[in-house]
């Protein structure tokens, strides 16, 4: 719909901005803190972008006070981190680690001495290495006694201060990319891997929604952050519609329908099935996953996916992707008798191949709004790209506030619209390793001078959409 007029942002709107804890904390081994998959994973000769790592990242842990006061100095409403597993349990599960949540006390109470909203995340891909080496992590049901455990641990500790919670992030990407097309850690290739461990991690993520809901904090807020990238169907041509209804269901409504519903979709479950890929569902699984409703729906949004129709016999299957920047090398993937990913041609992309579609963002908080009712909480939005540090410490990232400015509007789009939105979360705050991309993919309001492989000053420098930024705030998201 078009409007002349759009309502007002909620005076209570969440202006904020989102981190995970590999990405931007560094100090690896301090205080106690065991190792996650990923500090080792990352060292894995060709496994990231130059060999980069988040042994350093961008110095959080030691700078996050600076980071903070910079929130506050901008203004912004609300902060998204995540909490690493192993700085907490640093073998997964037995002894906590006092140093670890004392940590995480100082980064809240720091937060809210600047009235900035805490949004937590539980996990952001990073397993402790031990359960990975125990018990291959998420392959094994142990898992979700392990991960509520630790999960109630940070409930009880922080759930006075802390009323926003993230459970799972990106469950679709961190399976996805872990075990179906092998770039993240473990790197395993195998799709019935993936559709077990996917269902353990959906009986996880119940799990620790019930516990949540046991524990009755007053005000408290939970639910999983998804990475949906609404289908569009390349052509009216029916056979490209349905392929789009196929890519729609198997990449998005498999998981959120699970979210909310506690179901599978029927089609995607005959054809897992058919495959021979289908997850085993033990009795018992379906009422927990039942039982595990979420307050809100995390929305991390970044891009849409146009599809078309993909033979059974010959059709397109998994590809090459683009983490080096150089735009254009990504190459179109599917899955045979699916769908197949073709280019929009209404659109533009980023250096790294991903599609740029403000409107894509209504077009999700619709969908999820007129399917599950929920309220959603924007986890994620950004725009991933070269920045320059010119004389005089400027960064004059224009193409970023265009990005963010028009993902604004459609957010008040969609609010006139009667969708229930309760803050839009940047990504990222700062700078940070953007896992198999290295460094140079920036995303930040929050310049840091460190490369690939020098770490330079580490220093602080805000960008133009920093400022950008704040004045939005202070209109409370109105741009004319
Ligand atoms: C989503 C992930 O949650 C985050 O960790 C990542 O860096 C961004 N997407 C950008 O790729």
């Amino acid at each position: 719909m078009d409007y002349s007029k759009k309502v007002s942002f909620p005076s209570t709107f969440l202006w904020g901005s989102a981190s995970a804890a590999y990405q931007v904390e560094g100090a690896w081994n301090v205080d106690g803190k065991g190792k996650s998959v990923w500090d080792n994973y990352a060292k894995v000769p060709g496994a990231t972008f130059q060999g980069t790592n988040g042994d350093v990242a961008v110095d959080h842990y030691h700078r996050y006070k600076e980071d903070v006061k910079l929130m506050a100095e901008q203004g912004l409403k609300a902060y998204r981190f995540s909490i690493a597993w192993s700085r907490i349990f640093p073998d997964g599960t037995g002894e906590i680690n006092e140093a670890g949540l004392a940590f995480y006390d100082r980064l809240i109470d720091e937060l809210l001495s600047y009235n900035i909203v805490p949004v937590v995340t539980l996990y952001h891909w990073d397993i402790p290495q031990a359960l990975m080496d125990a018990y291959g992590g998420w392959e094994n049901r142990q898992v979700i006694e392990d991960f509520n455990n630790y999960a109630v641990t940070l409930f009880k500790r922080y759930g006075d201060r802390v009323k926003h919670w993230v459970s799972l992030n990106e469950q679709n990407i961190f399976v996805g990319f872990g075990y179906r097309y092998g770039s993240h850690p473990p790197a395993v290739k195998d799709e019935k891997r993936f559709y077990e461990v996917n269902h353990i991690a959906n009986l996880a993520n119940a799990k620790v929604i019930q516990s949540f809901k046991a524990l009755n904090i007053p005000e408290a807020l939970i639910g999983p952050s998804f990475a949906y990238s609404p289908v569009y169907p390349a052509t009216p041509n029916p056979n490209d519609v349905l392929a789009s209804e196929n890519a729609e269901e198997l990449l998005a409504h498999f998981w959120m329908d699970v979210y909310v519903w506690g179901e599978y979709p029927k089609a995607t479950m005959h054809y897992l099935s058919e495959n021979g890929i289908a997850p085993t569902i033990l009795p018992g699984d379906m009422e927990l996953l039942k039982a595990g409703k979420p307050d809100f729906m995390g929305l991390n949004y970044y891009q849409t996916t146009t599809v078309e129709y993909n033979p059974l016999i010959g059709g397109v299957g998994v590809a090459e992707m683009n983490f080096s920047g150089k735009k254009g090398t990504s190459k179109d993937s599917g899955i045979p008798g699916m769908y197949k990913t073709v280019q929009n041609p209404y659109t533009e992309t980023t250096d790294w191949d991903w599609t740029i579609d403000p409107q894509g963002l209504h077009v999700a908080l619709r969908r999820i709004e007129n399917r599950y009712h929920l309220p959603i909480l924007i986890t994620e939005n950004g725009l991933g790209a070269f920045d320059t540090l010119e004389s005089d410490d400027q960064i004059n990232d224009d193409y970023r506030i265009d990005y963010l400015s028009q993902h604004v509007s459609a957010i008040q789009e969609a609010l006139t619209d009667g969708v229930e939105v309760l803050g839009y979360c940047t990504w990222s705050y700062t700078d940070l390793l953007s896992w198999l991309n290295g460094y140079q993919k920036r995303y930040g309001m929050v310049y840091i001078d460190r490369d690939e492989h020098d770490e330079k000053t580490l220093r602080r420098i805000p960008k133009k959409s920093y400022f950008w930024f704040k004045e939005l705030i202070e209109k409370n998201g109105e741009q004319n």
